[in-house]
């Protein structure tokens, strides 16, 4: 295991137990947009990569119960929380990497990923992951920080230095031209604010034959 694996997952299992109730209404604004780039009936097979604390799982389980869902995270402690969700044994949790994703192919007409990629050391081959397990036509949902705001700038270069466990915090062109080199094709990319601080993007990208 990488130490910036190690360093992480040691952030994350520390957060665990204190990390919905710090990050409420950031939460309440992100993870809204992923539920609005999603078009379900409601038996679809859904991948949430970085899940966390399966926040969104929460809101994903009220709104359609029947839904298939799968959620990955590096943190064991993270996981643990959402397990202990109610309603949350619908769900199947695993503790793995985004780089290498213990997962069939062509196994999931979703896949989402909300608040993590900027963690991300290997984002092409995260990418790649997506794109395996996804089926054709399949939909990838992402949702993160976004650079293009003046005070995300000044948050990166912030983090940079006080936290081990950042990775890189992308724009909107430089994502874009990252899921288009993956093999997706972009259906929808906006910006948006949660509170006056967080300058976000939602990329919502469908997978192209081939
Ligand atoms: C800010 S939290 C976001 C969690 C959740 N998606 C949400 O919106 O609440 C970031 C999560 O990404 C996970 N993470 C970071 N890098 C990862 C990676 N390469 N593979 C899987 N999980 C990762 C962390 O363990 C943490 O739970």
């Amino acid at each position: 295991m990488t130490s910036e694996v190690e360093t992480i997952r040691r952030a994350y299992d520390r957060q665990a137990p204190g990390y919905d109730q710090r990050w409420r209404s950031y939460l309440a604004g992100t993870l809204d947009a992923v539920l609005d780039g999603l078009d379900l009936r409601g038996d679809e097979r859904v991948l949430d990569i970085a899940c966390g604390t399966g926040e969104l799982e929460r809101f994903l389980f009220n709104r359609w119960p029947d839904l298939r869902v799968v959620g990955v995270d590096l943190s064991r402690g993270m996981l643990r929380q959402a397990a202990a969700k109610a309603s949350m044994s619908r769900a199947d949790w695993l503790v793995a990497g985004s780089a290498a994703l213990p997962l069939p192919d062509c196994a999931f007409d979703w896949a989402i990923c909300a608040n993590s990629f900027h963690y991300f050391r290997e984002p092409e081959r995260a990418l790649g992951e997506m794109r395996r397990v996804l089926r054709f036509n399949g939909t990838l949902i992402l949702v993160d920080w976004c650079d293009d705001y003046l005070s995300c700038k000044l948050c990166s270069m912030w983090l940079r230095f006080s936290d081990p466990a950042f990775c890189r915090m992308y724009g909107m062109t430089a994502l874009g031209r990252l899921v288009k080199q993956a093999g997706f094709q972009l259906e929808r990319a906006d910006r948006f604010r949660v509170g006056w601080i967080w300058g976000m993007m939602r990329l919502v990208c469908r997978l192209q034959p081939g």
